[in-house]
This record gives C-alpha cells, sequence and structure tokens, in this order.
C-alpha cells in the first residue's frame, strides 16, 4: 500500500463566519468524499490536531474525523458523515482546545460517554461508542457541524475573556 499525499487544507481561524454555520448534509458518497476524507486526516495530522472538521477547512458540510492515537493505532481513526448524538451519559470537565482557536484552553462540561450514529464514506449507518478523550473529541466536532465552538460552551464571563485575548493576539498580529 503506497502512502499517498493529498492536499493539505489550511485551517481557518475564528471568527471565519464558516465556522458558526450549520454545515450541509452529505448526500454524495463518491471518490471524492473519500479523498477528502484523506486530506482531513493529513490536513489534522500536519496542524497537530486529533480532531477535524470540514467547516474547519472551510467545506459546509457533515464530515468530521478523529485520531484520538495521533496516528499511533490506525484502529482509532473514526470518519463521521452526518453524525448525530443518539445517548449520552455522565459528565466531564477537561480542558479543550481547537484549530480554530490556537492558544486557547478552557476547561469545558461535557458528556462523559456518548453514543454517535452516522454514516461512513461509503453512506453505510454506523455507530460509534466512546467515553472519556473519544467522548469529548466527538462532541467537539459534531459541535463544529452545528457552528458551535468550545468557547461558545463557556460562562458569558469566560468567553468575554477569551475574545479580549484572541483581540489582542489579532491586534499584534499573531493570530
Ligand atoms: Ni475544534
Amino acid at each position: 500500500m503506497s502512502e499517498s499525499v493529498g492536499k493539505i487544507h489550511e485551517v481557518v481561524k475564528w471568527p471565519e463566519p464558516v465556522l458558526a454555520k450549520r454545515g450541509e448534509e452529505v448526500t454524495v458518497f463518491d471518490a471524492k468524499l473519500k479523498t477528502l476524507v484523506e486530506e482531513m486526516f493529513e490536513s489534522m495530522y500536519a496542524a497537530q490536531g486529533i480532531g477535524l472538521a470540514a467547516p474547519q477547512i472551510n467545506i459546509s458540510q457533515r464530515i468530521t474525523v478523529i485520531d484520538c492515537s495521533f496516528k499511533k493505532n490506525p484502529d482509532d481513526k473514526v470518519v463521521l458523515i452526518n453524525p448525530e448524538i443518539i445517548d449520552r451519559r455522565g459528565k466531564q470537565v477537561e480542558e479543550e482546545g481547537c484549530l480554530s482557536l490556537p492558544e486557547i484552553r478552557e476547561k469545558v462540561s461535557r458528556a462523559g460517554w456518548v453514543k454517535v450514529r452516522a454514516q461512513d464514506v461509503n453512506g453505510n449507518p454506523i455507530e460509534v461508542e466512546g467515553e472519556e478523550l473519544l467522548a469529548r473529541a466527538m462532541q467537539h466536532e459534531i459541535d463544529h457541524l452545528d457552528g458551535i465552538l468550545f468557547i461558545d460552551r463557556l460562562s458569558r464571563l469566560k468567553r468575554d475573556l477569551v475574545i479580549r485575548k484572541i483581540k489582542k493576539l489579532q491586534k499584534n498580529g499573531e493570530w
């Protein structure tokens, strides 16, 4: 098997409007979609991330890729197309980051376990269950498909502080 190197897409940052939009449902499961999914993995690895949603590369569609092992375990590669959370249990509060919000890390409350119904690259229905980091990653990425960033899950005060920090970074040309 040869290792293909596809296009590396640039990750867009807050406040790019695409990040606040609900992504379109995927209806065509063709070779183009498979290529895009591979490119999403490569773009995610290039940006040192463990999750990436299509809106983050300016494609407003309900596609996300996750690899909590960051290339160490191929079985950990998750592709979720048109995903929805169908069950959730418990609670976890951990620090989160996002490739669209570089340098920002804040504690976010999430369900401890989730079950997700989605489609694979061929359009077949799949269900993925996860706890801890995988549960967190799936909730974070599915949020992206609904136009929600993790800073939108913070208290008003915390969110305002984060936005102030970003504006400062922008002003200094560091964003
Ligand atoms: Ni993110």
